[in-house]
């Protein structure tokens, strides 16, 4: 069986061919534009109206499921070099016009959020996952070349890899009869057969334990965060791929994350060309609609040309504390959280203004305040710093945080008892330094807003199949 894909590439020889897919519109009861997926075009199927069966006619419908097979002619349309002669049509699964959502006609891409089961049948949706399938492709072919082993961190867990607290728990709770503590309360601490556990928010502290042995590996798979944040850069599942790597300091990850975002973008840049200019034209389109001030500068292609072709710019903390202090966002607005101390943390405008107004690149920012770093950054010599990084990207803000870890002993318990986390919880990642211990680094990148970055899509719940936020798991 052929596939649009193919057919577009081949020359008119009036072959038979078999195409299967789903018809995007019929016109004058005579043109069929059918699209199965494989590409973003459709394969115009010309139909004789006069000699076919009226009822069946009738069922061509947008959205239905049908067969063709027919001879591969010269078309004599615009825009396509082939088409199909129609000698035989299968319906395969009606689409009745009055119910079906999808109309052959432009719908917003909140309507489309509500029919996330159908949305990839669209131009936009079909583009954006097929880029993020080669994108995903791209990354297992960036390590797997460089002597990573792709490794795969467990889902359920015992620990919390960030110290955040957000985490969903795991239950095997029966609500009739939970395990009662001391003082007769409910103890959730027994939740999974006896113990605590969550899903993961970070596979990090696995990929470290297999680091010191495997020397050089990452994990890609979903990650979940209980955080009830309704941004357009946040999800409570999404998927995270986590290098870590023996014997790199932070300079080395640095140069790593760089190259890694480099080389996976100039992968979809020179493998989905089509579907990128169809997004960058959908861009546009919606550009035009936004006041002046908002619009973004670059058309999508060249902004992805920009940021693989220049290094990103390094700054530190300390350099980039002292930048915002000096600095408005604009002649009129402040900040709306104004920057006033060493130490504090920075926001989402913040970050923003580094990279799309001060520095006009993308950013990594590194070495920063112990205190508002995970428990498991190496301390700098300083005493007060952490060997830190995040990538922070135009449009996007931070797309990877990672850092050189703590691998002495003493220096991590240290730390881990001012945070009040106990060592029994974390015992098995103490012996990692008890044992044969050696600097190492790593970091994170969040799969959908490096998705986000390549297609343009404003929202991350359009770049993922099955968007899960605090308002919507519903598919
Ligand atoms: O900065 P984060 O929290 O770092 C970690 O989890 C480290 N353990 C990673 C490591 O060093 N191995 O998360 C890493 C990245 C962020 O930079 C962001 O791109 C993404 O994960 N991210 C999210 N993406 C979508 N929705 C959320 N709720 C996200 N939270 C983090
Ligand atoms: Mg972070």
């Amino acid at each position: 069986m052929s596939t649009v894909k193919d057919l577009l590439k081949q020359k008119p020889l009036l072959q038979e061919v078999t195409l299967k897919g789903w018809v995007r519109t019929f016109r004058s009861n005579r043109f069929i534009a059918l699209n199965d997926g494989s590409c973003l075009g459709n394969l115009q199927c010309v139909v004789d109206f006069e000699s076919m069966d009226e009822a069946l006619l009738r069922r061509i419908t947008t959205g239905a499921a049908i067969a063709v097979t027919g001879t591969l002619v010269e078309s004599q349309g615009r825009g396509q070099s082939v088409e199909i002669q129609v000698k035989d049509l299968e319906i395969l699964g009606d689409a009745d016009p009055e119910t079906y959502p999808i109309q052959p006609k432009k719908h917003s891409l909140e309507f489309l959020r509500e029919q996330a089961h159908l949305r990839v049948r669209t131009s936009t949706f079909s583009a954006v996952m097929r880029i993020r399938a080669a994108l995903s492709f791209a990354v297992h072919q960036y390590f797997t070349s460089r002597n990573f082993y792709y490794f795969h961190a467990p889902i359920i867990t015992g620990s919390d890899a960030e110290g955040a607290g957000e985490m969903f728990r795991v239950t095997t709770l029966d609500p009739k009869s939970p395990p009662l503590d001391e003082t007769g309360e409910v103890d959730y601490k027994k939740d999974f057969f006896g113990k605590e556990t969550n899903l993961t928010v970070s596979g990090q502290l696995e990929a470290e334990s297999y680091a010191m042995g495997l020397g050089k590996v990452y994990t890609f798979g979903p990650t979940f965060r209980a955080e009830n944040s309704n941004t357009s850069r946040h999800l409570a599942e999404f998927w995270m791929i986590e290098p870590e790597m023996a014997f790199y300091d932070l300079d080395a990850n640095m140069d790593l994350a760089e190259d890694f975002i480099q080389e996976v973008l100039k992968y979809v840049l020179e493998n989905c060309q089509e579907d990128l200019e169809f997004l960058e034209k959908r861009l546009a389109d919606e550009e035009k609609s936004k006041p002046a001030a908002e619009r973004s500068e670059m058309p999508l292609i060249e902004k992805l040309r920009f940021v693989t072709d220049q290094p990103f710019k390094r700054v530190t903390y300390t350099e980039a504390i002292d930048i915002l202090r000096n600095s408005k966002p604009n002649k009129k607005k402040k900040f709306q959280f104004p920057i006033d101390e060493w130490g504090a943390d920075l926001q989402s405008e913040h970050e923003r203004f580094l990279v799309e107004k001060h520095f006009k690149c993308p950013v990594i920012l590194f070495n920063y305040p112990a205190k508002i770093k995970a428990f498991y950054m190496r301390l700098n010599e300083d005493g007060k710093t952490v060997r830190a990084m995040d990538v922070l990207f135009p449009g996007i803000g931070e797309i990877v945080g990672g850092s050189q870890r703590e691998e002495r002993l003493d220096v991590l318990v240290e730390k881990m008892e001012a945070l009040g986390i106990e060592e029994k919880e974390l015992w098995w990642y103490l012996e990692l330094r008890k044992f044969g211990t050696a600097p190492h680094s790593g970091f994170g990148l969040g799969f959908e807003r490096l998705v986000q970055f390549a297609t343009g899509m404003g929202n991350i719940r359009d770049v993922i199949p099955f968007p899960r936020t605090p308002q919507n798991a519903e598919f």
